[in-house]
Protein backbone atom coordinates (compact mmCIF):
# COMPACT_ATOMS: atom_id res chain seq x y z
CA UNK A 1 0.00 0.00 0.00
CA UNK A 2 1.85 3.38 -0.90
CA UNK A 3 0.75 6.33 0.98
CA UNK A 4 0.26 10.02 -0.35
CA UNK A 5 2.13 11.89 2.50
CA UNK A 6 2.21 15.73 2.56
CA UNK A 7 5.57 16.10 2.59
CA UNK A 8 6.92 13.15 1.43
CA UNK A 9 4.61 12.72 -1.43
CA UNK A 10 4.02 8.60 -2.65
CA UNK A 11 5.71 6.41 0.23
CA UNK A 12 6.78 3.09 -1.38
CA UNK A 13 6.14 0.16 1.42
CA UNK A 14 9.59 -0.33 1.93
CA UNK A 15 10.43 2.98 3.46
CA UNK A 16 11.06 4.14 7.06
CA UNK A 17 11.13 7.90 7.64
CA UNK A 18 14.09 8.79 10.11
CA UNK A 19 12.64 11.25 12.95
CA UNK A 20 15.82 12.06 14.96
CA UNK A 21 14.85 13.98 18.35
CA UNK A 22 17.55 14.59 19.57
CA UNK A 23 17.73 18.48 19.78
CA UNK A 24 14.30 18.14 21.55
CA UNK A 25 13.94 14.71 23.42
CA UNK A 26 17.39 14.52 23.57
CA UNK A 27 18.20 17.77 24.94
CA UNK A 28 15.57 16.94 27.72
CA UNK A 29 18.40 14.96 29.50
CA UNK A 30 19.97 16.13 32.70
CA UNK A 31 22.89 18.35 31.55
CA UNK A 32 22.79 17.59 28.02
CA UNK A 33 20.83 21.55 27.44
CA UNK A 34 22.83 23.03 24.12
CA UNK A 35 23.36 26.31 23.33
CA UNK A 36 21.78 27.97 19.86
CA UNK A 37 25.17 28.02 18.21
CA UNK A 38 25.67 24.34 19.57
CA UNK A 39 21.53 23.39 18.10
CA UNK A 40 22.46 24.53 14.54
CA UNK A 41 25.64 22.83 14.16
CA UNK A 42 23.94 19.79 15.35
CA UNK A 43 21.14 20.62 12.77
CA UNK A 44 23.26 20.90 10.07
CA UNK A 45 25.28 17.93 10.88
CA UNK A 46 21.57 15.89 11.10
CA UNK A 47 20.62 17.28 7.49
CA UNK A 48 23.55 15.73 5.96
CA UNK A 49 23.06 12.65 7.97
CA UNK A 50 20.22 12.51 5.97
CA UNK A 51 17.48 12.46 8.38
CA UNK A 52 13.74 13.18 7.23
CA UNK A 53 12.57 14.75 10.15
CA UNK A 54 14.49 16.86 12.84
CA UNK A 55 12.50 17.68 15.72
CA UNK A 56 14.15 20.97 16.37
CA UNK A 57 12.52 21.81 20.05
CA UNK A 58 9.33 22.31 21.81
CA UNK A 59 8.74 25.88 20.74
CA UNK A 60 6.23 27.13 24.05
CA UNK A 61 8.66 25.45 26.62
CA UNK A 62 11.05 28.79 27.34
CA UNK A 63 11.67 31.74 24.90
CA UNK A 64 15.87 29.70 23.99
CA UNK A 65 13.58 27.29 22.65
CA UNK A 66 11.81 29.06 20.42
CA UNK A 67 14.79 31.31 19.44
CA UNK A 68 16.32 27.70 18.30
CA UNK A 69 13.37 26.42 16.28
CA UNK A 70 12.76 29.45 15.12
CA UNK A 71 16.22 30.11 13.94
CA UNK A 72 16.55 26.85 12.66
CA UNK A 73 13.79 26.99 10.39
CA UNK A 74 15.29 30.27 8.96
CA UNK A 75 18.90 28.77 8.68
CA UNK A 76 18.76 25.06 7.46
CA UNK A 77 14.74 25.76 6.95
CA UNK A 78 15.49 27.39 3.95
CA UNK A 79 18.21 24.71 2.15
CA UNK A 80 17.25 22.73 -0.95
CA UNK A 81 17.80 19.83 1.69
CA UNK A 82 15.88 20.90 4.39
CA UNK A 83 14.60 17.93 6.35
CA UNK A 84 10.92 18.24 7.29
CA UNK A 85 11.49 20.50 10.74
CA UNK A 86 9.38 19.66 13.81
CA UNK A 87 7.75 21.48 16.64
CA UNK A 88 6.64 19.59 19.62
CA UNK A 89 3.09 21.21 21.29
CA UNK A 90 0.80 19.70 24.17
CA UNK A 91 -2.63 19.03 22.88
CA UNK A 92 -3.73 23.29 23.24
CA UNK A 93 -4.13 26.16 21.47
CA UNK A 94 -1.63 28.27 22.69
CA UNK A 95 1.02 25.59 22.18
CA UNK A 96 0.12 24.81 18.58
CA UNK A 97 0.42 28.64 17.78
CA UNK A 98 3.37 28.68 19.64
CA UNK A 99 4.59 25.92 17.20
CA UNK A 100 3.24 27.85 14.05
CA UNK A 101 4.90 30.33 14.88
CA UNK A 102 8.09 29.39 15.44
CA UNK A 103 8.38 27.57 12.18
CA UNK A 104 6.79 29.18 10.09
CA UNK A 105 9.45 30.39 7.69
CA UNK A 106 10.34 26.52 7.20
CA UNK A 107 9.88 25.42 3.72
CA UNK A 108 8.96 22.07 5.55
CA UNK A 109 7.77 21.95 8.53
CA UNK A 110 5.63 19.58 10.46
CA UNK A 111 3.29 20.48 13.81
CA UNK A 112 3.79 17.53 16.52
CA UNK A 113 1.25 17.52 18.88
CA UNK A 114 1.18 15.04 22.26
CA UNK A 115 -1.56 14.14 24.49
CA UNK A 116 -1.80 11.44 27.22
CA UNK A 117 -3.53 8.69 26.58
CA UNK A 118 -3.09 5.57 29.72
CA UNK A 119 -5.63 6.45 31.98
CA UNK A 120 -2.80 6.57 34.98
CA UNK A 121 -2.07 10.17 33.01
CA UNK A 122 -5.09 11.12 31.89
CA UNK A 123 -6.60 10.63 35.22
CA UNK A 124 -3.38 12.05 37.43
CA UNK A 125 -1.37 14.00 35.30
CA UNK A 126 -4.14 16.03 32.95
CA UNK A 127 -7.00 14.92 34.91
CA UNK A 128 -8.89 15.04 32.10
CA UNK A 129 -11.42 11.98 31.27
CA UNK A 130 -11.14 10.18 28.40
CA UNK A 131 -13.98 12.07 26.46
CA UNK A 132 -11.99 15.37 27.07
CA UNK A 133 -8.84 13.73 25.55
CA UNK A 134 -10.72 13.01 22.49
CA UNK A 135 -11.55 16.75 22.36
CA UNK A 136 -8.74 18.40 23.39
CA UNK A 137 -6.93 15.66 19.92
CA UNK A 138 -9.28 16.80 17.81
CA UNK A 139 -9.41 20.99 18.73
CA UNK A 140 -5.29 20.81 18.52
CA UNK A 141 -4.79 18.60 15.18
CA UNK A 142 -7.76 20.72 13.71
CA UNK A 143 -6.11 23.85 14.72
CA UNK A 144 -2.45 22.86 13.57
CA UNK A 145 -3.47 22.03 10.41
CA UNK A 146 -4.74 25.46 9.56
CA UNK A 147 -0.95 26.31 9.87
CA UNK A 148 0.32 22.84 8.49
CA UNK A 149 -0.14 20.43 5.98
CA UNK A 150 2.36 17.93 7.88
CA UNK A 151 0.66 17.25 11.82
CA UNK A 152 1.79 14.56 14.01
CA UNK A 153 0.05 13.11 16.68
CA UNK A 154 1.48 11.49 19.59
CA UNK A 155 -0.08 9.08 22.32
CA UNK A 156 1.97 9.68 25.02
CA UNK A 157 2.54 6.42 27.44
CA UNK A 158 0.61 4.33 24.24
CA UNK A 159 1.62 1.46 25.73
CA UNK A 160 0.33 2.18 28.84
CA UNK A 161 -3.01 2.67 27.30
CA UNK A 162 -6.10 0.73 26.68
CA UNK A 163 -5.94 -0.32 23.23
CA UNK A 164 -9.45 -0.29 22.75
CA UNK A 165 -9.54 3.88 23.76
CA UNK A 166 -6.52 3.94 22.23
CA UNK A 167 -7.82 2.88 18.70
CA UNK A 168 -10.80 5.36 19.16
CA UNK A 169 -8.69 8.55 20.19
CA UNK A 170 -5.95 7.56 16.85
CA UNK A 171 -9.10 7.40 14.56
CA UNK A 172 -10.21 10.94 16.23
CA UNK A 173 -7.02 12.14 15.48
CA UNK A 174 -6.86 10.66 11.92
CA UNK A 175 -10.05 12.66 11.30
CA UNK A 176 -9.18 15.90 12.33
CA UNK A 177 -6.29 15.77 9.84
CA UNK A 178 -3.31 13.86 11.36
CA UNK A 179 -1.11 12.60 8.95
CA UNK A 180 1.49 10.67 11.54
CA UNK A 181 0.13 9.10 14.28
CA UNK A 182 2.81 8.36 17.21
CA UNK A 183 2.19 5.30 19.27
CA UNK A 184 5.43 5.94 22.25
CA UNK A 185 6.76 3.55 24.65
CA UNK A 186 7.22 6.66 26.71
CA UNK A 187 8.44 4.65 30.22
CA UNK A 188 10.65 2.15 28.28
CA UNK A 189 8.09 -0.52 29.41
CA UNK A 190 7.16 -2.27 26.51
CA UNK A 191 8.36 -5.96 25.49
CA UNK A 192 9.15 -6.24 21.64
CA UNK A 193 5.75 -8.43 22.14
CA UNK A 194 3.83 -5.62 23.49
CA UNK A 195 4.24 -3.58 20.17
CA UNK A 196 3.62 -6.35 17.91
CA UNK A 197 0.48 -6.27 20.21
CA UNK A 198 -0.62 -2.82 20.00
CA UNK A 199 0.15 -2.23 16.12
CA UNK A 200 -1.29 -5.35 15.22
CA UNK A 201 -4.43 -3.77 17.26
CA UNK A 202 -4.20 -0.15 15.36
CA UNK A 203 -3.79 -1.69 12.33
CA UNK A 204 -7.32 -4.06 12.63
CA UNK A 205 -9.49 -1.33 14.20
CA UNK A 206 -8.61 2.05 13.13
CA UNK A 207 -10.58 2.85 9.88
CA UNK A 208 -8.46 4.99 7.63
CA UNK A 209 -5.01 3.95 9.37
CA UNK A 210 -3.67 2.68 6.16
CA UNK A 211 -3.85 6.31 5.05
CA UNK A 212 -1.04 7.94 7.41
CA UNK A 213 2.40 7.15 9.05
CA UNK A 214 2.38 4.62 12.07
CA UNK A 215 5.44 5.90 14.05
CA UNK A 216 7.47 4.95 16.84
CA UNK A 217 9.17 6.33 19.79
CA UNK A 218 10.79 4.47 22.78
CA UNK A 219 12.15 5.15 25.93
CA UNK A 220 15.36 2.61 27.05
CA UNK A 221 14.33 2.51 31.08
CA UNK A 222 14.50 -1.27 30.56
CA UNK A 223 16.85 -1.67 27.99
CA UNK A 224 14.73 -1.84 25.57
CA UNK A 225 14.26 1.06 23.30
CA UNK A 226 16.09 -0.63 19.81
CA UNK A 227 14.70 -3.76 19.97
CA UNK A 228 11.08 -2.44 20.73
CA UNK A 229 11.46 -0.06 18.06
CA UNK A 230 12.48 -2.70 15.68
CA UNK A 231 9.70 -4.59 16.55
CA UNK A 232 7.25 -1.87 15.66
CA UNK A 233 8.94 -1.62 12.42
CA UNK A 234 8.37 -5.42 11.44
CA UNK A 235 4.96 -4.53 13.32
CA UNK A 236 3.90 -2.13 10.33
CA UNK A 237 5.72 1.76 11.93
CA UNK A 238 7.46 3.46 8.91
CA UNK A 239 8.58 6.26 11.19
CA UNK A 240 11.04 5.68 13.80
CA UNK A 241 11.72 8.31 16.32
CA UNK A 242 15.19 8.18 17.60
CA UNK A 243 18.20 9.86 19.16
CA UNK A 244 22.34 10.24 18.44
CA UNK A 245 23.87 8.05 20.60
CA UNK A 246 20.78 7.71 22.05
CA UNK A 247 20.50 10.24 24.77
CA UNK A 248 16.85 11.72 25.62
CA UNK A 249 14.74 11.51 28.67
CA UNK A 250 16.49 9.09 31.90
CA UNK A 251 18.04 6.45 30.30
CA UNK A 252 17.46 7.95 27.18
CA UNK A 253 15.65 6.74 23.73
CA UNK A 254 16.47 4.20 20.71
CA UNK A 255 19.52 5.49 19.29
CA UNK A 256 20.20 6.60 15.86
CA UNK A 257 22.96 4.66 14.63
CA UNK A 258 21.96 1.02 16.52
CA UNK A 259 19.08 1.07 14.66
CA UNK A 260 19.51 2.22 11.65
CA UNK A 261 22.98 0.12 11.35
CA UNK A 262 20.34 -3.12 12.52
CA UNK A 263 18.04 -2.73 9.58
CA UNK A 264 21.18 -1.91 7.33
CA UNK A 265 23.08 -4.90 8.34
CA UNK A 266 19.74 -7.15 8.59
CA UNK A 267 18.01 -6.68 5.21
CA UNK A 268 17.34 -10.04 5.63
CA UNK A 269 15.02 -9.35 8.87
CA UNK A 270 14.78 -5.47 7.62
CA UNK A 271 14.14 -4.76 3.72
CA UNK A 272 13.71 -0.94 4.69
CA UNK A 273 14.88 2.02 2.44
CA UNK A 274 16.25 5.27 4.49
CA UNK A 275 18.51 7.99 3.66
CA UNK A 276 20.87 8.10 6.65
CA UNK A 277 24.38 8.42 5.33
CA UNK A 278 26.02 6.08 7.61
CA UNK A 279 29.61 7.20 7.01
CA UNK A 280 28.96 10.37 8.68
CA UNK A 281 27.27 8.46 12.33
CA UNK A 282 30.79 8.40 13.82
CA UNK A 283 31.00 11.83 13.50
CA UNK A 284 27.81 13.31 14.43
CA UNK A 285 28.27 11.08 17.55
CA UNK A 286 31.33 12.61 18.13
CA UNK A 287 30.11 16.20 17.48
CA UNK A 288 27.25 15.49 20.28
CA UNK A 289 29.90 14.39 22.53
CA UNK A 290 31.71 17.19 22.41
CA UNK A 291 28.32 19.83 22.49
CA UNK A 292 27.50 18.10 25.34
CA UNK A 293 30.78 17.51 27.48
CA UNK A 294 29.03 13.47 27.64
CA UNK A 295 31.52 11.09 25.52
CA UNK A 296 29.44 7.36 25.21
CA UNK A 297 30.52 4.36 27.01
CA UNK A 298 33.66 2.57 25.50
CA UNK A 299 31.53 -0.33 24.45
CA UNK A 300 28.47 1.69 23.08
CA UNK A 301 27.83 -0.04 19.90
CA UNK A 302 28.67 1.29 16.63
CA UNK A 303 30.08 4.64 18.25
CA UNK A 304 32.06 3.58 21.26
CA UNK A 305 35.45 3.29 20.87
CA UNK A 306 36.21 -0.15 21.16
CA UNK A 307 33.27 -1.15 19.14
CA UNK A 308 35.77 -2.64 16.22
CA UNK A 309 38.67 -2.79 18.83
CA UNK A 310 39.92 -7.00 19.13
CA UNK A 311 41.68 -7.50 21.97
CA UNK A 312 41.52 -11.35 22.22
CA UNK A 313 44.64 -12.62 20.29
CA UNK A 314 42.26 -15.57 18.72
CA UNK A 315 39.91 -12.59 17.18
CA UNK A 316 42.89 -10.58 16.36
CA UNK A 317 44.01 -13.67 14.70
CA UNK A 318 41.13 -14.07 13.16
CA UNK A 319 40.09 -10.39 11.87
CA UNK A 320 43.35 -10.49 9.96
CA UNK A 321 42.61 -13.46 8.03
CA UNK A 322 39.10 -12.00 7.48
CA UNK A 323 37.44 -9.03 9.43
CA UNK A 324 34.30 -11.00 8.64
CA UNK A 325 35.08 -13.57 11.26
CA UNK A 326 34.85 -10.84 13.91
CA UNK A 327 33.37 -7.74 12.53
CA UNK A 328 29.82 -7.68 11.37
CA UNK A 329 29.69 -4.26 9.51
CA UNK A 330 33.07 -2.23 8.37
CA UNK A 331 34.27 -0.06 10.81
CA UNK A 332 34.59 2.48 7.29
CA UNK A 333 30.97 1.96 6.75
CA UNK A 334 29.76 4.04 10.23
CA UNK A 335 32.85 6.60 9.58
CA UNK A 336 36.01 5.11 11.68
CA UNK A 337 39.02 5.43 9.81
CA UNK A 338 41.21 2.48 7.89
CA UNK A 339 43.52 2.96 10.56
CA UNK A 340 45.19 4.79 13.78
CA UNK A 341 47.32 6.67 10.91
CA UNK A 342 50.01 8.24 13.52
CA UNK A 343 50.35 12.41 12.54
CA UNK A 344 54.11 14.11 14.20
CA UNK A 345 55.63 17.56 13.90
CA UNK A 346 56.48 17.07 10.13
CA UNK A 347 53.14 16.68 9.46
CA UNK A 348 51.54 19.28 6.91
CA UNK A 349 48.13 20.50 6.84
CA UNK A 350 46.62 18.86 4.20
CA UNK A 351 47.64 15.54 5.70
CA UNK A 352 46.03 17.04 9.06
CA UNK A 353 43.14 18.34 6.67
CA UNK A 354 42.76 14.87 5.73
CA UNK A 355 42.51 13.33 8.98
CA UNK A 356 39.89 15.21 10.37
CA UNK A 357 37.78 14.38 7.31
CA UNK A 358 38.28 10.72 8.21
CA UNK A 359 38.05 11.43 11.84
CA UNK A 360 34.65 12.50 10.68
CA UNK A 361 35.16 16.38 11.09
CA UNK A 362 34.33 19.24 9.05
CA UNK A 363 35.64 22.51 9.81
CA UNK A 364 35.92 25.91 8.07
CA UNK A 365 39.32 27.25 7.52
CA UNK A 366 39.49 29.49 10.24
CA UNK A 367 38.96 26.49 12.49
CA UNK A 368 41.11 24.40 10.61
CA UNK A 369 43.81 27.08 11.11
CA UNK A 370 43.33 26.53 14.67
CA UNK A 371 43.37 23.65 15.16
CA UNK A 372 46.15 22.80 13.04
CA UNK A 373 48.24 25.42 15.39
CA UNK A 374 47.02 23.73 18.32
CA UNK A 375 48.06 20.40 16.73
CA UNK A 376 51.40 21.47 15.80
CA UNK A 377 51.57 22.61 19.60
CA UNK A 378 51.03 19.69 20.89
CA UNK A 379 53.01 17.64 18.08
CA UNK A 380 56.81 19.43 19.60
CA UNK A 381 55.32 18.42 23.01
CA UNK A 382 54.59 14.72 22.09
CA UNK A 383 56.13 12.40 19.99
CA UNK A 384 53.02 10.59 18.15
CA UNK A 385 50.10 12.47 17.98
CA UNK A 386 47.29 9.52 17.55
CA UNK A 387 44.00 10.05 16.51
CA UNK A 388 42.09 10.00 20.06
CA UNK A 389 44.96 13.28 20.60
CA UNK A 390 43.03 14.78 17.46
CA UNK A 391 39.64 14.20 18.65
CA UNK A 392 40.86 15.57 21.84
CA UNK A 393 42.15 18.65 20.55
CA UNK A 394 39.29 19.79 18.16
CA UNK A 395 36.67 19.06 20.29
CA UNK A 396 38.72 20.69 23.16
CA UNK A 397 38.64 23.87 21.26
CA UNK A 398 37.74 24.42 18.24
CA UNK A 399 34.34 22.99 18.75
CA UNK A 400 33.85 25.87 21.54
CA UNK A 401 35.00 28.57 19.47
CA UNK A 402 31.64 30.42 20.49
CA UNK A 403 31.75 30.21 23.86
CA UNK A 404 31.85 32.90 26.40
CA UNK A 405 34.55 32.30 28.72
CA UNK A 406 37.71 31.04 26.64
CA UNK A 407 41.03 29.16 28.69
CA UNK A 408 44.13 31.87 27.61
CA UNK A 409 46.73 31.18 30.07
CA UNK A 410 47.63 29.09 33.37
CA UNK A 411 51.01 29.26 35.16
CA UNK A 412 51.49 26.66 38.44
CA UNK A 413 53.98 26.96 40.65
CA UNK A 414 53.71 24.01 42.86
CA UNK A 415 55.70 20.60 45.04
CA UNK A 416 56.54 18.90 48.17
CA UNK A 417 58.65 22.25 49.82
CA UNK A 418 56.06 25.16 48.80
CA UNK A 419 52.28 26.11 48.51
CA UNK A 420 51.14 25.77 45.44
CA UNK A 421 49.80 28.69 43.49
CA UNK A 422 48.27 29.64 40.54
CA UNK A 423 48.23 32.05 37.93
CA UNK A 424 45.38 32.50 35.31
CA UNK A 425 43.98 34.31 32.47
CA UNK A 426 40.87 33.86 31.06
CA UNK A 427 39.12 35.65 28.32
CA UNK A 428 35.28 36.47 29.76
CA UNK A 429 33.22 38.41 26.47
CA UNK A 430 36.52 39.10 24.32
CA UNK A 431 38.18 40.74 27.33
CA UNK A 432 41.25 39.11 29.00
CA UNK A 433 41.26 39.09 32.89
CA UNK A 434 43.73 37.48 35.42
CA UNK A 435 43.41 36.19 38.45
CA UNK A 436 45.98 34.22 41.10
CA UNK A 437 45.67 32.12 43.82
CA UNK A 438 46.49 29.34 46.42
CA UNK A 439 44.90 26.14 47.58
CA UNK A 440 45.34 22.67 48.85
CA UNK A 441 47.03 21.28 45.70
CA UNK A 442 47.75 22.76 42.10
CA UNK A 443 44.15 21.80 40.79
CA UNK A 444 42.50 23.45 43.94
CA UNK A 445 44.08 26.76 43.63
CA UNK A 446 43.61 26.85 39.41
CA UNK A 447 39.81 26.11 40.52
CA UNK A 448 40.08 28.96 43.02
CA UNK A 449 41.81 31.21 40.47
CA UNK A 450 39.10 30.65 38.09
CA UNK A 451 36.30 31.55 41.02
CA UNK A 452 38.55 34.84 41.85
CA UNK A 453 38.27 35.67 37.52
CA UNK A 454 34.46 34.43 37.36
CA UNK A 455 32.74 34.37 40.69
CA UNK A 456 30.03 31.88 40.67
CA UNK A 457 28.19 29.83 43.52
CA UNK A 458 28.10 26.07 41.85
CA UNK A 459 29.56 23.57 43.64
CA UNK A 460 32.30 21.01 42.13
CA UNK A 461 30.90 17.83 42.38
CA UNK A 462 33.04 15.39 40.31
CA UNK A 463 36.31 16.09 39.30
CA UNK A 464 38.15 12.97 37.31
CA UNK A 465 41.15 12.42 35.26
CA UNK A 466 42.21 9.90 32.47
CA UNK A 467 44.73 9.58 29.94
CA UNK A 468 43.33 9.44 26.00
CA UNK A 469 46.32 6.95 25.00
CA UNK A 470 49.49 5.48 26.91
CA UNK A 471 52.78 6.79 27.45
CA UNK A 472 53.97 9.26 29.96
CA UNK A 473 53.25 12.09 27.62
CA UNK A 474 50.00 11.63 27.20
CA UNK A 475 47.43 14.21 26.85
CA UNK A 476 44.97 13.65 30.41
CA UNK A 477 41.39 14.30 29.43
CA UNK A 478 39.45 15.60 32.39
CA UNK A 479 36.02 15.91 33.27
CA UNK A 480 34.68 18.23 35.88
CA UNK A 481 30.92 18.38 37.12
CA UNK A 482 29.17 21.55 38.64
CA UNK A 483 25.75 21.90 40.21
CA UNK A 484 23.74 25.33 40.54
CA UNK A 485 20.12 24.98 41.66
CA UNK A 486 19.46 21.87 41.14
CA UNK A 487 21.02 21.95 37.45
CA UNK A 488 24.12 19.57 36.64
CA UNK A 489 26.71 19.96 33.80
CA UNK A 490 29.74 18.35 33.04
CA UNK A 491 33.02 19.76 30.98
CA UNK A 492 35.63 18.19 29.32
CA UNK A 493 39.60 19.45 28.61
CA UNK A 494 42.40 17.80 27.62
CA UNK A 495 46.07 18.89 27.37
CA UNK A 496 49.75 17.47 27.87
CA UNK A 497 49.44 18.92 31.25
CA UNK A 498 46.83 17.70 33.96
CA UNK A 499 46.44 20.71 35.42
CA UNK A 500 45.61 22.58 32.36
CA UNK A 501 42.77 19.90 30.75
CA UNK A 502 41.22 20.51 34.56
CA UNK A 503 41.15 24.17 33.95
CA UNK A 504 39.86 24.00 30.59
CA UNK A 505 37.28 21.10 31.36
CA UNK A 506 36.01 23.22 34.48
CA UNK A 507 35.68 26.75 32.00
CA UNK A 508 34.19 24.73 29.69
CA UNK A 509 31.32 23.46 32.43
CA UNK A 510 31.02 27.15 33.72
CA UNK A 511 30.13 28.15 29.68
CA UNK A 512 27.34 25.04 29.99
CA UNK A 513 26.22 26.13 33.01
CA UNK A 514 25.59 29.74 31.36
CA UNK A 515 23.83 28.17 28.65
CA UNK A 516 21.19 26.69 31.41
CA UNK A 517 20.81 29.78 33.39
CA UNK A 518 20.32 31.66 30.09
CA UNK A 519 17.69 29.40 29.50
CA UNK A 520 16.08 29.79 32.70
CA UNK A 521 16.20 33.49 33.73
CA UNK A 522 17.13 35.17 30.15
CA UNK A 523 18.54 38.38 32.13
CA UNK A 524 20.70 35.99 34.25
CA UNK A 525 23.94 36.23 31.92
CA UNK A 526 26.16 38.35 34.17
CA UNK A 527 28.33 36.30 37.12
O1 LIG B 1 8.26 9.88 25.15
C1 LIG B 1 7.28 10.47 24.66
O2 LIG B 1 6.12 10.05 24.79
C2 LIG B 1 7.55 11.70 23.93
C3 LIG B 1 6.46 12.28 23.13
C4 LIG B 1 6.49 13.77 23.16
C5 LIG B 1 6.52 11.77 21.71
O3 LIG B 1 8.66 12.18 23.92
ZN1 LIG C 1 10.15 10.66 24.48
Amino acid sequence: MTINHPSFGKLEPGRVIIFDTTLRDGEQSPGFSMNLNEKIRMAEALTELGVDVLEAGFAIASPGDFESVKTIAETIGQRADTPVLASLSRAGAQDVLRSAEALKNAKRKRIHIVIATSDLHMEHKLRLTRDEVVAATVESVKLARNHADDVEWSAEDATRSDFDFLARVVEAAIKAGATTINLPDTVGYAMPADMEAMYAHILNKVPGIENVVLSTHNHNDLGMGVANTLAAIRAGARQIETTINGIGERAGNASLEEVVMAIRTRPDAFPYKNNIQTKNLLGLSRLLATVTGFDVQPNKAIVGRNAFAHEAGIHQDGVLKNAATYEIMTPESVGWAKNSLVLGKHSGRAAFRDKLNTLGYKIGDNQLNDAFRRFKDLADRKKVVFDDDIVALVDDEVMRDHERIKFVSLDVASGSKREPKAELELEIDGVVKSGSATGDGPVDATFKAIQSIFPHTANLTLFQIGAITEGTDAQAKTTVRLEENGKMVDGQGADTDTIVASARAYVHALNKLLVKRERTEPQALSA
